[in-house]
């Protein structure tokens, strides 16, 4: 029992919060960034306090509007969604952030559609569906501007760029790529998500397959004539979207021996990598990925970003599909980051048996994933959250997770996990897990039994 109600304790939880965040940016003397202004990473953006606070605060609004708002107008409100997803997919795909980009003051909609190749009428009810949302403001009548939200979305090249060259439009742009993805492929996949998860359509491995009306991987699909900005973008969306620490402080990496061998599987165009052989220039590192990612893409990214590390050998990029027989045998540490989730159970078994035949006993195996958390309390132990919050924070913490899950079951017949389900996949292919640090990533590793 609670000698507070729900509702004063929701209010409770925001207002402790708001001044948590109010005093640690007082004390750093750095104002709290406007929703108003560009954005821009902050010095306070990472910081313990600040992320603890800014999640109740989230989890308790989130709460508070499911309490007082009627519930047929949160159903209401939940239904059409999908106008935002397609919202979002247009704006990324016409560049209406970059449009805006010096524009502070904003434009009105009939030049905004000019340089964006849209018409105003059509783009004004999407950027004001968007503006009452808070991505986008609208400034005067049909005048909008970038706010702290849609600013994120820019891409890093101008306009003109942007328009001439489809295939690099993404480069440098993870967020961009990430919701250009999501409002993509993930949208029309979704479409058929009903159908897919109602009659299971026999030989249909995800609501991809039926969208796409294809037979292949969204792997393979990608490197299909037509689709190779696609790949390029979701290569892209993976280079940028967790802060390095998560997988810098999941394990000591410093204590890996001159010469120790990492090897990266499935590890992209290398951006952790190139995190990683920044800070410990003392160990080899081997990124394996398709050879159309490890490719043109991968090669430009490491000339632009550290071409010393590859010319002196620090760094290795190999063309392998970790569904094949892993040819670095008895490697120090072998690293699967966002891997297991983008597959089926008998997937994940065959890539870690893979990588436990090629082991040495001295090995270890790291699983970055993330960890699924359920909306209950373990029955086991006491609530983690305060009163009256959900476990996993809901919105907060939960959120992206089940959205993500639902993503990988749209379109890659992955799933998200519990920390039980990557034990037991370790526990079929002879991994057993040792350690696990939890974070937005959790690092689990695993030595070989
Ligand atoms: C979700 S991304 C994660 C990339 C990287 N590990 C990271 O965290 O940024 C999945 C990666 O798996 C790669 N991939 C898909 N199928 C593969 C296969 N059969 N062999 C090797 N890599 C594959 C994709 O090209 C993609 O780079």
């Amino acid at each position: 029992m609670h000698d507070t109600s729900p509702l004063i304790a929701l209010a409770d939880l925001i207002s402790s919060g708001v001044r948590t965040l109010d005093a640690t940016y007082s004390q750093q003397g750095v104002p709290f960034p406007s929703l108003d202004g560009p954005y821009s990473p902050g010095p306070l953006d990472t910081d313990a306090t600040v992320t603890a606070a800014t999640q109740l605060i989230i989890a308790a609004a989130h709460q508070l509007i499911a309490t007082v708002q009627q519930p047929v107008m949160t159903l209401l409100n939940y239904a059409p969604a999908t106008c935002m997803t397609s919202a979002m997919g247009l704006v990324t795909d016409v560049h209406v952030p970059d449009a805006l980009k010096d524009n502070p003051e904003g434009l009105h909609v009939d030049q905004i559609g000019a340089k964006v190749d849209i018409d105003p009428k059509k783009l004004a009810r999407v950027l004001r569906y968007l503006a009452t949302r808070h991505v986008f403001k609208e400034v005067a009548p049909d005048v909008f501007a970038n706010n702290r939200v849609s600013s994120a979305l820019m891409k890093s090249q101008p306009l003109e760029q942007l328009k001439l060259d489809k295939l690099r439009q993404y480069d440098g742009a993870s967020a961009a790529a990430l919701v250009g993805h999501m409002t993509d492929e993930g949208l029309r996949s979704n479409g058929y998500f009903v159908e897919f998860v109602r009659d299971s359509p026999k030989g249909v491995d995800a609501p991809f397959n039926l969208a796409f009306n294809t037979k292949a991987s969204i792997w393979e699909w990608f490197e299909e004539p037509g689709n190779e900005w696609r790949g390029r973008r979701f290569a892209t969306a993976m280079t940028g979207n967790y802060n390095p620490r998560v997988f810098m402080e999941g394990y000591d990496w410093n204590s890996l021996e001159r010469g120790s061998v990492v090897v990266d599987v499935g590890g992209g165009i290398g951006t952790t990598v190139l995190n990683l052989a920044q800070a410990y220039p003392h160990v080899k590192y081997i990124v394996q990925d398709l050879e159309k990612v490890v490719g043109e893409p991968a090669q430009k990214y490491w000339q632009e970003q550290a071409p010393e590390l590859v010319s002196n050998g620090i760094v290795t990029l190999q063309g392998h599909s970790f569904l094949e027989p892993q040819p670095v045998k008895g490697a120090t540490v072998y690293f699967l980051r966002l891997i297991l989730h983008d597959w089926r159970d008998s997937k994940c078994l065959e890539i870690l048996q893979h990588l436990r035949a090629a082991a040495a006993p001295s090995s270890k195996l790291i699983v970055f994933d993330m960890l699924m958390p359920y909306a209950c309390p373990d029955p086991a132990g006491p609530s983690p959250t305060p009163f009256p919050l959900l476990a996993n924070l809901g919105i907060a913490a939960g959120g992206f997770a089940t959205a993500l899950d639902l993503q990988m079951m749209s379109s890659f017949t992955g799933q998200e996990r519990t920390l039980s389900q990557f034990s037991a996949l370790g526990d079929a292919t002879g991994w057993k897990l040792e350690s696990v640090k939890p974070g937005p990533l959790a690092a689990m590793i695993f030595y070989p039994v």
